[in-house]
């Protein structure tokens, strides 16, 4: 390799994996990782990287961007901001949802949804899809043509009018996953119990917001989480419990690993740093808070802690569903009622999931360095078919990488912050770690406070196929 070889050489930073940590130099050349090594020849650009840690880029396998009104509330974010934000968090990979509009091909709702990430991603996207009326010919001849296309992974409710759907049509998903090399992401409350528990406090006239913690209560996501593994077993499929907030459901989630279930699971910050008291702060204040399943309290939250760093959980993405609390188009589409089942539910997260995972856990002692990357980069890259392309330093892999400054102390605000919502939920928590510089496929799209505007050069990234189910 001449001297021109490398676009860029970032030099003697502390380089990290899932598996390890060794200082190096690491090169790039056409936006991929060339090399890495001791005292590597100089590049046409180079990055000063000593004290500081070279990171796989975050890989976020969970975030709702732009997609169509949900009863009148319209996300904050579209692929502009939302990418934008993530890659100022340090994340390079975002797995956002084409939701299925009901009564139309699921082909409509993707090719929309294509319309709107063409031309304004930051970063590299592929999307999961959403399915909401899993039809004779959805699962037999749609679904099928799309995973062969690369839409490897999608998502059911058991819970939201509209959304929810009963045991049956799951069971026929889950049978599609395993014939063609799919994955089912399951949103685990039982809507039923959600629905009874709902009338009951309306007729108890606990209508306020901290009733949403009340009318789902961790029962009702113990016993759908319960319910979607069994169904899992019984169809032979794997299955991922996804926004799980609390220890009960994670108890489930151990009991089926336990009996070598192929069962993968993913937490959210919000439910290791939020609960039911910021759901009871006074008037507008709590809903900023409002997401499902709850955000449920300390001790669920140190039981998810120990679930991230003892492998029960795979994945930590961040569920980012922004709303904005100011207008009408996002919390308070319904009305300013302070009705807890009229503000729109969802929590903005997309740039703060990485710091506060790596301030919280691997700052405090919680997870290694190296369970931190799996978790947040390298296990979505491989549980969706992205792997080594994105989530690893792997050479010839995307150089998507963030350099991360692990003594910078932010103060998170969300003026400072990059996305289009108007709060975030984590305002004044004080943090040490943030990246300074990120880079996607070798170009500086954050770097020191400065943000790149080259909207559209993110891409879309088809999904391999998965293996046959093994835990
Ligand atoms: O409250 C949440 N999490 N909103 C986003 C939709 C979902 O269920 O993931
Ligand atoms: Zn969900
Ligand atoms: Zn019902
Ligand atoms: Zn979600």
């Amino acid at each position: 390799m001449g001297e021109t070889g490398y676009d860029l050489v970032i030099r003697s930073g502390t380089l990290a994996t899932a598996g390890e940590s060794f200082v190096a130099d690491l090169a790039i050349a056409g936006g991929r990782i060339a090399a890495i090594g001791e005292n590597l020849p100089p590049g046409r650009d180079e990055i000063d990287a000593c004290g500081l840690l070279v990171l796989p880029g975050g890989v976020d396998a969970h975030c709702h961007v732009d997609e169509p009104p949900y009863a009148g509330a319209r996300h904050a974010d579209d692929f502009r901001s939302a990418s934008r934000a993530a890659a100022c968090g340090g994340t390079t990979t975002i797995l956002p949802f084409a939701n299925q509009v009901p009564d139309r091909p699921l082909r409509q709702s993707l090719e929309d949804y294509h319309r709107r990430a063409e031309g304004r991603s930051l970063i590299d996207y592929a999307f999961h899809l959403i399915i909401r009326q899993p039809t004779a010919s959805v699962v037999g001849q749609e679904l099928p043509s799309l995973i062969a296309e690369g839409y490897t992974s999608f998502k059911v409710f058991m819970t939201y009018p509209g959304y929810m759907l009963e045991d049956e049509p799951i069971l026929e998903l889950l049978d599609l996953t395993r014939r063609e090399g799919a994955l089912l992401m399951v949103h685990a409350e039982n809507g039923h119990c959600v629905h009874w528990m709902t009338e009951r406090l309306e007729r108890a006239g606990d209508v306020g917001l901290g009733a949403h913690g009340r009318a789902a209560p961790p029962a009702v996501e113990r016993e759908a989480t319960h319910r979607a593994i069994a169904l899992a077993e019984v169809a032979g499929a794997r299955v991922l419990l996804v926004h799980v907030s609390s220890a009960q459901a994670l108890e489930q989630i151990r009991w089926a690993q336990d009996r070598g279930l192929p069962v993968l699971a993913e937490t959210c910050p919000q439910y290791l740093f939020l609960g039911q008291a910021d759901l009871e702060r006074p008037g507008w204040e709590a809903a900023k808070f409002i997401c499902s399943p709850p955000p449920r309290g300390p001790q669920d939250a140190d039981a998810l802690w120990r679930g991230i760093a003892q492998g029960a959980f795979q994945l930590v993405s961040s569920d980012h569903c922004a709303y904005r609390l100011d207008g009408r188009e996002g919390k308070r589409a319904h009305g300013d009622e302070l009705h807890f089942r009229k503000v729109a539910n969802g929590v903005p997260g997309i740039e703060t999931r990485l710091p506060l995972l790596f301030h919280e856990g691997v700052g405090k002692g919680r997870l290694t360095l190296q369970q931190f990357v799996a978790a947040t980069s390298t296990n979505p890259a491989r549980i969706y078919g992205l792997y080594p392309r994105k989530g690893g330093l792997a050479i010839g892999g995307d150089a998507d990488i963030a350099i991360w400054d692990p003594a910078k102390r932010v103060t998170i605000r969300h003026a400072e912050l990059h996305d289009a919502c108007d709060y975030t939920p984590y305002e004044g928590r004080e943090l040490e770690g943030w990246p300074v510089v990120t880079l996607s496929r070798g170009e500086r799209i954050w770097d020191r406070g400065r943000v790149s505007e080259a909207y559209g050069r993110g891409r879309f990234l088809p999904c391999d196929r998965l293996g046959p189910p093994s835990s």
